[in-house]
């Protein structure tokens, strides 16, 4: 059963309201990313005595739901300041129709969006572009606005409040999923899944800049941070925020601590599909934690899972059946995946197979090498694996079981 699309309107403190929108209509994340799980929209409203401000907007699309539920808090026509965070539509969406109920609203931004605004929604409306540092105050507050370039376009930026002790973090420490709270109690493991499968899916390509962005807010907050406000799923406060910073590294590491192994593979008609399930056995057996993703006539994983998964895993198997001269058209886009949202860093094993024209398995390789991956063995079958082909896929693990225990 799915839930309907909701609102929910709660205080994260005194003055700082959460408004956000349960979206469990949207099937495809980007047009791109399966989430059943569902996604959230949380723009933050700050309301301190006679001065409002409004951080970050819901997707485009829900303009009207956005401007009832902001009405039905304060009257727009009192609303001073809108700080964009992230240009991208699921939080800007609003920003046109707030603009034209209310043309007096000073918009605050980097300075690349203004541009952005004239660009996506044709409008050009009183623009404070800040730069990295820069302070508003209100009466009670100082909002401190830090750039976070490529968190996740070039524009993206965090709002720090230290009286509160606040950072409003727009995409980045976000996750799919719908949670029942507005804060989070613990970060379980479902919930640390579902940050990370943002974090791979959204920001991935860019995850160079995460390390780089957080160590600049940490220094700038001198690591005064009681609460991070994403805008999407669950407000995390007290002991969770370190540790959440603990997991943004960890989703940046290229050798992760634990034991997973990610096996992904294609098979139209059984023959990978009997190679895979001999792997996956053996890893088993060996004491890794292996996750199956899986592309059959039968079943289609999950992609945006399988790259969220991937992202922390030791290392990955891929097994890929030969189509029309080139690899099976979903492996071939799960390895563009792979290559531009884990940015290499990780063992390889590839198992290729094929009917009558072994030219795939040099190609994925070479495409897989220069993307930083290490293959550590790749092998192609000819249909059903011979005795000679399963010795070899032996030894190929043996190898695989070696570069990752080492
Ligand atoms: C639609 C289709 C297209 C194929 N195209 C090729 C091809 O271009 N070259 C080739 O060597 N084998 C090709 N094959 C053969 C398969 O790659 C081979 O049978 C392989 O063992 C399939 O493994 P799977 O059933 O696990 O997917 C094709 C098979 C199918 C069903
Ligand atoms: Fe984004
Ligand atoms: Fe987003």
């Amino acid at each position: 059963m799915r839930i309907e699309n909701s609102v929910v309107i709660d205080k994260v403190s005194k003055d700082l309201i959460i408004l956000r929108y349960n979206d469990t209509s949207t099937k495809y994340f980007e047009a791109l990313w399966e989430i059943p799980e569902g996604v959230t929209y949380n723009a933050y409203l700050l309301i301190d005595g006679d001065t409002t401000v409004l951080f970050d907007t819901w997707k485009k699309g829900l303009e009207s739901e956005f401007l009832n539920t902001l009405n039905s808090v304060i009257d727009i026509r009192d609303l001073d300041y809108v700080v964009i965070h992230h240009m991208e539509p699921d939080h800007s969406g609003s920003i046109k129709t707030l603009y034209e109920r209310n043309p007096g609203i000073t918009f605050i931004g980097h300075p690349m969006t203004s541009k952005l605004m004239r660009n996506l929604y044709g409008i050009s409306p009183k623009f404070r572009a800040v730069k990295d540092n820069e302070t508003l105050s209100t009466k009670n507050y100082q909002l401190a606005f830090i750039h976070a370039p490529w968190l996740h376009w070039p524009e993206t930026m965090f709002t720090y409040i230290p009286q509160i002790k606040a950072l409003i973090t727009c995409d980045v420490f976000g996750a799919y999923t719908i949670p029942k709270s507005v804060f989070i109690d613990e970060l379980s493991d479902e919930y640390i899944s579902s940050m990370r499968k943002y974090f791979a899916n959204i920001i991935g390509f860019y995850k160079d800049n995460v390390i780089k962005n957080l160590d600049k807010v940490l220094a700038v907050t001198e690591g005064n941070i009681e609460i991070i406000a994403p805008a999407h799923g669950a407000v995390i406060k007290g002991n969770l925020v370190n540790k959440a910073i603990n997991l943004y590294r960890e989703f940046t590491l290229k050798t992760p601590v634990n034991r997973k192994i990610v096996i992904a593979y294609s098979s139209m008609y059984g023959f990978v599909d009997g190679i895979m399930s001999h792997v996956a056995h053996v890893l088993s057996d060996w004491g890794f934690n292996v996750s199956i993703y899986k592309f059959t006539d039968k079943e289609r994983a999950s992609i945006g899972d399988l790259i969220g998964e991937a992202n922390n895993a030791l290392g990955i198997v891929l097994g890929v059946s030969t189509y029309d001269t080139e690899p099976f058209p979903l492996m071939d886009y799960i390895i563009n995946l792979l290559i531009k949202k884990l940015k290499g860093g990780k063992p390889v094993l590839l198992i290729t197979d094929y009917g009558w024209g072994d030219v795939v398995l040099r190609h994925v390789k070479t495409r897989l090498e220069k993307a930083d991956f290490t293959v550590i063995d790749a092998i192609s079958v000819n249909g059903i694996p011979t005795k000679e082909d399963l010795d070899k896929i032996d030894i190929a693990l043996q190898s695989l079981k070696q570069a990752l225990t080492q």
